[in-house]
């Protein structure tokens, strides 16, 4: 029979353990969750005690990788995204031509089970670099997931012109999905801890990575932590690569040390490069935007029309009648960068919906894309008022009032998120 009862102190020392180790916040990861694996591994391990259990996570052996496995939230997806994978293609093939012998070096930190970095190989493929042509370092906290990236195998049905693009490298055994070994051989997945980035030197790896995925996990850590990461990839990161992360992610990058990468909704970031006389920075592929959107994004509000504050008409050049297709058209638009035109068409919604929070929270998301982050947040601010219990725009708008320095904005709206949990 399992007890549960244990004084405050041991519950604090577990988590407080986790965190330090893993930069894991309990905040984030939810005290359910680390409730519920403690008690699975109490079970598994037929431990009586919470304070037995708590002995056993700290001796030398199995058991901490046993809880870790346990505790992490390893979602992930093959294409996850899917704009970050084609900022990457036109990336690459730009580099292609430059590239000589040497191979691109690639981080995906962390890779859960895999999809990610095979993403990042197909997409690689199906650009048209060859097999030689790069290699992959994929890291993870987790064993388990690693086991499962190993294995190349996945219980998905792939279809797509992506996937049939690149058919030579995966096939169906016993209806699953099977990576390719030559694929699976461009991939070396190992064990590891994104804390030992916090630290100067870097065990282990002291690559110069042309491109480094780091998505959705600094959403788990608190502001300093994440700063010390993302300081620890500005120092493994080769001056001219790229640095992914997740949507939610992008509030925590330093303007002064990182800049947008013009593809939008890439979230894609370039170290800054403090212009010279003699020289200016250019992107390495032509952006995508359309020039209109170029100059907006120049004079972000020269345009934007906050629904927020005003209710005056735009002309319309959108011919869709239904407020409902209006919302899902703008998020197909900003989902295929088409931020302009996602723009328009979602204030054209709100006209028609002024109480609508998704779309509120979805000109929040373009705003943000387009680097108009007042905007953004009088948006963001305006879905959380319609929408109190909206984990994302809770989560965004967090990250954007902490980027603007606005910490105790920031810590008020991490306690709503985690009520609302
Ligand atoms: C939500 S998944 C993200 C996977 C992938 N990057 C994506 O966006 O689809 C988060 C992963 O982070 C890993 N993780 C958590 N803390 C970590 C740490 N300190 N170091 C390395 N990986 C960590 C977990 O094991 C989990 O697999």
């Amino acid at each position: 029979m399992i007890s549960l009862e244990c004084e405050p102190w041991l519950w604090n020392a577990i988590v407080q353990h986790l965190t330090t180790k893993t930069g894991l916040s309990c905040d984030c990861l939810g005290a359910l969750n680390i409730r519920r694996s403690i008690v699975h591994r109490m079970k598994v391990t037929q431990t009586r005690t919470v304070a037995n259990y708590w002995f056993q996570l700290q001796q030398q052996g199995g058991e901490w990788q046993a809880f870790l496995d346990e505790v992490v939230v390893p979602e992930t997806s093959f294409f996850r995204d899917r704009v970050p994978f084609q900022c990457l293609a036109e990336w690459a093939q730009a580099q292609t031509q430059t590239l000589n012998d040497r191979k691109l070096k690639i981080l995906s930190l962390p890779c859960s089970t895999g999809e990610e970095p095979y993403s990042i190989a197909l997409t690689l493929l199906g650009a048209g670099l060859s097999l030689e042509q790069f290699e992959i370092d994929a890291i993870d906290l987790s064993d388990r997931a690693l086991g499962i990236a190993r294995s190349g195998r996945y219980a998905i049905q792939a279809s797509g012109s992506l996937w049939e693009r690149v058919a030579d490298y995966w096939s169906y055994q016993d209806q699953c999905l099977q990576m390719s070994p030559e694929v699976m051989q461009t991939i070396d997945f190992r064990l590891g801890n994104v804390m030992d980035w916090t630290i100067q030197s870097i065990p282990a790896i002291d690559s110069n990575y042309d491109v480094i995925f780091c998505r959705n996990l600094l959403i788990y850590f608190d502001p300093e932590t994440r700063q010390k990461v993302l300081q620890g990839f500005d120092r493994c990161l080769d001056k001219t690569g790229l640095l992914f992360v997740g949507h939610a992610e992008t509030g925590s990058l330093l303007r002064d040390r990182w800049s947008m990468f013009p593809f939008p909704y890439a979230f894609a970031y370039q170290k800054s490069i403090s212009p010279t006389p003699n020289s200016v920075a250019k992107p390495h592929i032509k952006s995508p935007l359309k020039s209109p959107l170029k100059s907006k994004i120049q004079n972000p509000k020269s345009k934007i029309k906050s629904n927020v504050t005003s209710s005056e008409s735009t002309e319309s050049t959108i011919d869709l009648p239904i407020a409902t297709d209006l919302l899902k058209r703008s998020r197909e638009l900003a989902d295929a960068s088409k931020l302009e035109e996602a723009l328009d068409c979602c204030e054209h919604y709100l006209k028609r919906q002024p109480l609508c929070g998704e779309g509120y929270f979805l000109m929040g998301q373009i705003c943000q894309a387009i680097g108009s982050l007042a905007e953004s947040d009088r948006y963001l601010a305006k879905a959380v008022y319609l929408m109190p219990d909206h984990e994302e725009a809770l989560m965004l708008l967090a990250l954007l009032r902490e980027s603007q320095g606005d910490v105790a904005s920031a810590q008020g709206l991490r306690q709503r998120l985690l009520r609302s949990r």
